[in-house]
């Protein structure tokens, strides 16, 4: 049920308690005159750990499998990730980056040991996908690779030597030893991952201790390659905080502040997963209702309060804004599905894993000017995925069809939007009737979010832009016949984006979004 607004002017809402007609209408302000920082591409980066079936059968199947491929990855796979423009891809973990030994994950796969995956069900890992599979699927897809290292059981000498492997120009003995395994060109590692979750399963490390390690790792392992010496250098991500305690993130960035010429960090990483009920994850993520559905909602928005927590420690250290904050994991994660192995953290993704994803968006926009790279976790069949595949077939998810909406305000310049939010109020949760974000596009149109996060009513809207004179407006929606609508295998397109009608008349627009939607407008100025 909608209730009565206050002003919500970017972050903050206020509400009263008068009620307002579910059918009103919310009224929007956008200064196309006053741009604000860039909305980073790097903010809809994806990850992809060696975790259950997230690379061996979401990506690679081998160049043998009867499942259409190129060189083992699966083309429906690579098809649907070209149309995301997806920034990065973090890999090979996560948990497993700390166990991983790239050695073995390198030469004729016949010859790979086979390893233990102890980080996720102790499975064998036949170690098939390992660097110059993962460059591939890179290089097919048209990303960037951002490598986490091995901070935790492995050496300084062996992540600065898998370096070397990547990136090596010259004809030294890993150079080398990559060409003959068919890749002569050295190639290029855009983001750097300095270990991952070092206060928990990369080593339950104490701040110091991993702040010791990673200014050794930051020194020594180097990017060779000549092409990213002075241009497109490669970044280096800290481990960051994974609770909103500021004792971490104040002891790397002390660490950064008096950093000298011998090493440094580009970014420092923050980890959180809307996890409604709190450890383990038990909210189902199919055949649930709307008190699963506002509980979740509700948890997601604290994503904004954690993000402020940490930009206040990393503003006294830097504020330039020099460091970014890497939120390298985040999502929705639910219980397993029934019958799924549970390490594999299998779940099914709905209207509403859609509309937590734009929520989680429009935050990071909002925080553009710090936050310049975000991955949501896990890019196919683990938590809040992009793709869900079972043997040949593959269904693409709700979460994947907002990530393709949103493709227009990659790189695009966050605009300011004022708005009276309105309410919808479930039992005892209240939450916010619309959220929504502003930009101006690469191609100088502009762009237009709303999110309705009401369950039960549409929203009329109408919208004032000043800064440009709006001609013609074209928009696309996705929604559900209910909050746990999901495609499936056999039904793949029952939440897909459909058009949706805007008026433009007098530089103003008009529309009516659909109840649990996502609404993106490109306005032709
Ligand atoms: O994404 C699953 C796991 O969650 C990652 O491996 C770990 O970094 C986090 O705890």
């Amino acid at each position: 049920m909608a209730r009565r607004v206050l002003a919500f002017f970017c972050l903050l809402a206020l509400y009263s308690s008068a009620p307002l007609m579910a059918a009103d209408t919310i009224h929007l302000s956008v200064d196309a005159s006053k741009p604000g920082a860039k909305i980073d591409r790097n903010i809809f980066g994806q990850f992809a750990e060696n975790l259950g079936h997230g690379l061996y059968e979401g990506i690679w199947v081998g160049p043998d499998s009867s499942i259409p491929n190129t060189r083992g990855i699966r083309n429906d796979v690579v098809a649907a990730l070209k149309e995301l423009k997806v920034p990065n891809v973090r890999w090979p973990g996560g948990c497993f980056a700390d166990q991983y030994h790239w050695r073995k994950g390198i030469g004729p796969r016949d010859k790979r040991p086979a390893t233990v995956n102890s980080a996720w069900g102790d499975v064998i890992d036949t170690n098939a996908f390992g660097t110059d599979e993962f460059m591939d699927f890179i290089q097919q897809i048209g990303s960037t690779p951002y490598v986490s290292v091995n901070v935790g059981s492995g050496t300084t000498q062996e992540a600065a030597e898998w370096l070397e492997y990547m990136t090596a120009a010259a004809p030294t003995a890993l150079a080398k030893e990559r060409a003959a395994n068919g890749h002569p060109e050295p190639y290029k590692v855009g983001f750097l991952g300095l270990g991952n979750e070092s206060w928990d399963c990369g080593g339950a490390m104490t701040p110091d201790y991993y702040v010791s390690l990673m200014k050794v790792y930051s020194r020594f392992v180097i990017n060779m390659n000549p092409a990213q010496r002075s241009k497109d250098q490669m970044l280096k991500i800290a481990v960051g905080p994974g609770t909103p305690d500021a004792t971490w993130t104040e002891a790397v960035m002390q660490a950064w502040k008096k950093h000298t010429w011998a090493w440094d960090i580009n970014g420092v990483s923050l980890h959180w997963y809307t996890v409604p009920n709190g450890w383990p994850p038990s909210t189902p993520s199919e055949k649930f209702g709307l008190d699963d559905y506002v509980k979740t909602i509700k948890s997601t928005l604290f994503m904004d309060e954690f993000l402020r927590k940490q930009e206040a420690v990393m503003d006294r250290y830097d504020p330039e804004k020099k460091v970014t904050l890497s939120v390298d994991e985040w999502g929705a994660w639910h219980a397993p599905l029934t019958g799924s192995n549970p390490a594999f953290l299998v779940q099914q993704n709905s209207v509403r894993d859609a509309i937590l994803a734009s929520l989680n968006l429009n935050i990071f926009a909002r925080h553009a000017d710090r936050v310049r790279m975000a991955n949501i976790a896990q890019m196919i069949n683990v938590l809040q995925a992009m793709i869900l595949t079972d043997k040949e077939k593959m269904v693409l998810t709700p979460t994947y069809y907002v990530f393709k909406m949103y493709v227009p305000f990659q790189d695009a310049t966050f605009i300011p939007v004022t708005f009276d939010a309105g309410t919808y109020a479930h039992g005892s949760v209240i939450l916010p009737h619309v959220d929504a974000i502003a930009a101006k596009g690469a191609d100088g149109k502009l762009l237009l979010e709303i999110t309705d996060l009401d369950a039960e009513s549409p929203a009329t809207i109408d919208v004032d832009v000043a800064g440009i004179v709006a001609k013609s407006a074209k928009a696309e929606t996705l929604t559900g016949v209910a909050v746990d609508s999901i495609n499936t295998f056999d039904s793949p397109s029952t939440v897909v984006p459909k058009p949706t009608a805007v008026k433009v008349q007098n530089g103003k627009l008009s529309l009516t979004v659909a109840s649990r939607s996502v609404t993106v407008i490109s306005i032709e100025p």
